[in-house]
């Protein structure tokens, strides 16, 4: 889909990966009863009214990388949506990139994404659909036009999730509703932006990365390390709650679980009996984190607490963080071996 004298940097790129936007049902009036991931990404850019206006000077062109429901999300789709991003960032034709995505685990591709990527210079926004392609009440079309309205604001750096006319950064996005049209939100920090009518509406200076970047982390070699792993570290999400039975820590210890981030009570605090297990994860070589099952807020370390604080990252971000931190230190141990 490449014009003719197109401008440097004014193309956008579809990158498709499934989701409920590309989801088909039997009855249109059916919004749970249908399938996800069925409709490539050529014909959902059809059926969006008014894609060409939005688009302006802009060009165009569509990959379909993947065709996935995203509660089924794997380490090769992850792997492969992180190079291809990386690859069009560093085109110089290529001026954003915006991926469709289902809304179930979108929150952490774009935490991902927005860890690994060289993002400074460019934009990547990702967006979906609560409703199949197909549905009387189909939302993926608008959520597309207003994705390449973000796409196209040169203020956008960085990575993004735009949903039911509202913008979100990665480090704050989470899903919030199993159903409704605006599914999602970003807890105490709210959406950084409006869109109405094609116009991006700033609330704060657009900076998309919140404080899960962990000070020093390189995205250069956190992102080599993703790409070249073979698996992803194994770390659980166990919750503290009443009556908590701590066998599942030992087994997993025993099963050789490499991390564990806990979704604590309250500021991330845990049951007594969690506590002791996971003092013995930690005298096992065990990397745990604290995280809390509150939605919205974060967890206010102090300088006596047993375990590393996630801060304001939920427990699926602090999931990615601790895991990508897993595989930056087994990089840095086999090239380490390999110069010996
Ligand atoms: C999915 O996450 O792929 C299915 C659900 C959705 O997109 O809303």
């Amino acid at each position: 889909m490449q014009a003719f004298n197109e401008t440097v940097g004014q193309r956008v790129v579809f990158l498709a990966t499934g989701g409920t936007i590309a989801g088909q049902a039997a009855d249109a009036a059916d919004a749970v009863g249908y399938r996800a991931a069925q409709i490539g990404i050529e014909a959902l850019l059809e059926r969006v009214p008014g894609l060409a206006q939005r688009l302006g000077s802009w060009t165009s062109a569509a990959e379909q990388l993947a065709q996935v429901d995203s509660k089924d999300m794997s380490l090769s789709v992850w792997q492969a949506l992180v190079r291809r991003c990386q690859e069009l960032i560093d085109d110089e034709a290529v001026g954003a990139v915006v991926v469709t995505h289902g809304t179930d685990t979108m929150e952490e591709s774009a935490y991902l994404l927005e860890q690994l990527l060289d993002v400074d210079a460019a934009r990547v926004v990702l967006t979906g659909a609560m409703r199949p392609a197909t549905a009387v009440q189909a939302d993926g079309p608008q959520n597309l036009l207003d994705a390449v309205s973000l796409a196209t604001d040169a203020r956008a750096r960085g990575v993004w999730v735009t949903f039911a006319g509202r913008v979100y950064a990665p480090a704050w996005v989470r899903k919030a509703h199993p159903y409704r049209l605006d599914a999602f939100d970003a807890g105490d920090a709210g959406p950084s932006a409006w869109i109405e009518e094609g116009q991006v509406r700033w609330l704060c200076a657009p900076v998309s990365n919140g404080d899960g970047l962990a000070a020093g982390h390189s995205r250069a070699a956190g992102r080599a390390a993703f790409l070249a792993a073979q698996r992803w570290p194994w770390v659980e999400i166990i919750h503290s709650h009443a009556l908590a039975d701590a066998r599942a820590v030992s087994v997993l210890v025993d099963a050789g679980v490499e991390g564990l981030v806990v979704a604590g009570t309250g500021n991330g605090t845990v049951h007594v009996e969690l506590e002791r297990a996971l003092t013995r994860a930690v005298e096992h070589g065990v990397r745990v984190v604290r995280s809390t099952r509150c939605g919205v807020g974060r967890v206010i370390g102090t300088p006596a607490d047993a375990f590393a604080s996630a801060g304001s990252l939920s427990p699926v971000k602090a999931r990615i963080r601790l895991a990508l931190d897993l595989l930056s230190r087994e990089g840095q141990l086999s090239s380490a071996a390999s110069a010996r």
